[in-house]
């Protein structure tokens, strides 16, 4: 069995979903359901005995002890995080506690536990830390993408929660010698992401025939990596990865915001015309994200070179497919556009 955190939101349930339906070990899943956690991720599994979820929060230590202590995992691959960086400038607090907090807690009680167990037990045992590109700062035009050896400059409430988590998992292989990985990945698209990030947001905003928004110029570029392809670099990272090594996973894909929604509006326009005129009608500049980084890309050369991993989905047949999900999946998104997400855009957008 393998200890999945944030195993309900989008990496995490893609990953438990794919996990299963490639390999019949059992996946321990611990979420706390907050805004971003969604049991419907997971309705495919209803029923399945493999799967076992646990409503909790990772700081709570008892309850991670006891979970290690009965379920006896062989790892724990751990992405729960509070994720989204326009809601860190807004409210830092959570993002220090579950980032930071609780990644402490999960690291302490892996320590107490992994020690507990026998020689073979032991050398098997793998501490997955899930983590991002942010963590390294933003690039200029010509800088070489990020390699693992590139000095952490994080520069968002956010980032800097996530490269404290990254510096503990380190400190904790280093010190106490636990044996961890670590995966620093790019901007994920894909089936059930929350419509708050910029792909399922314009989305869904082009659909209600909402505005666009598209902070600053629009040219600020991230490395888009479809999310199945990331579920496939942690596997592979947790089957054969270095112990207490750092994997960088990108597309090699970097796009400008504005060509992505671009691409968005163009495939709506295929698949759901609207009558109203092209979805590109829309697209609103409005003002930028404080601190927002210009540019991300990720050099995934160290995984192709060590564990033979590049991504399978072009960027071309990612996005068609997601933007096809979310048209299948209306449902999906109404059920997640609750009171406390119109309050979120509201909060976000108003006075931009
Ligand atoms: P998400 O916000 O969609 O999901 C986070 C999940 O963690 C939710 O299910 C939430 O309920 C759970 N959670 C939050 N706080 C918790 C707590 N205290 N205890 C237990 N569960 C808690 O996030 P995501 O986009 O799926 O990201 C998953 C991981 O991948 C994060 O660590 C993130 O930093 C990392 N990552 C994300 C991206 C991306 O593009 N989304 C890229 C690289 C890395
Ligand atoms: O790089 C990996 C990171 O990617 C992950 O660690 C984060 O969890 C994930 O949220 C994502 O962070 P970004 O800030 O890059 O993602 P987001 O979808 O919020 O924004 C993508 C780009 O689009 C960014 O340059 C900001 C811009 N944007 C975003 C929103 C929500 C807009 O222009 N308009 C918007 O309304």
């Amino acid at each position: 069995m393998i200890l999945v955190t944030g195993g309900a939101g989008f990496i995490g349930a893609n990953f438990v979903l794919d996990w299963l339906a490639t390999q019949d070990e059992p996946v321990l899943n611990l979420d706390a359901l907050t805004y971003a956690g969604n049991l419907e991720n997971l309705a495919a599994l209803a029923g399945d005995d493999r799967h076992h979820f646990v409503h909790g929060d990772i700081c709570d230590r008892t309850l991670v002890d006891r979970l290690l202590a009965e379920h006896r995992p062989r790892a724990i691959v751990h992405f729960a995080a509070e994720s989204h960086v326009d809601r860190s400038i807004h409210g830092p607090g959570a993002f220090v506690r579950t980032n930071v907090e609780g990644t402490f807690t999960l690291l302490e009680a892996a320590r107490a536990w992994w020690g507990s167990l026998g020689v073979e037990e032991a050398a098997a045992f793998r501490f997955l830390h899930v983590s991002t590109d942010e963590v390294y700062g933003s690039l200029g035009p010509n800088d070489p993408a990020f390699a693992e050896t590139k000095a952490y400059e994080p520069n968002s409430p956010y980032s800097a929660s996530k490269a404290a988590s990254d510096h503990l998992v380190r400190a904790w292989h280093h010190t106490y010698g636990l044996p961890v990985l670590t995966t620093n990945c790019s901007n994920n698209y894909g089936p059930y992401q929350f419509p708050e990030k910029l792909i399922p947001l314009t989305i869904a905003n082009a659909l209600a025939g909402r505005p666009l928004p598209i902070y600053g110029d629009g040219r600020n570029v991230r490395d888009w990596l479809y999310v199945g392809d990331h579920c496939s670099a942690v596997r592979e990272v947790l089957a054969r990865g270095g112990v207490g090594e750092t994997y960088n996973v990108g597309g090699w894909n970097e796009q400008p915001n504005i060509d992505i929604v671009n691409i968005i509006c163009g495939l709506l326009d295929e698949l759901r015309p609207d009558p109203a005129g092209p979805y590109a009608r829309l697209i609103t500049f409005v003002k930028d994200r404080p601190g927002h980084d210009r540019r991300y890309a990720i050099d995934a050369r160290k995984i192709e070179r060590e564990l033979g991993w590049r991504p399978a989905e072009t960027f071309a047949s990612g996005i068609r497919r997601t933007v096809q999900w979310y048209l299948e999946n209306q449902g999906w998104v109404e059920n997640v556009q609750s009171g406390a997400y119109r309050a979120w855009l509201e909060r976000n957008y108003a006075s931009r």
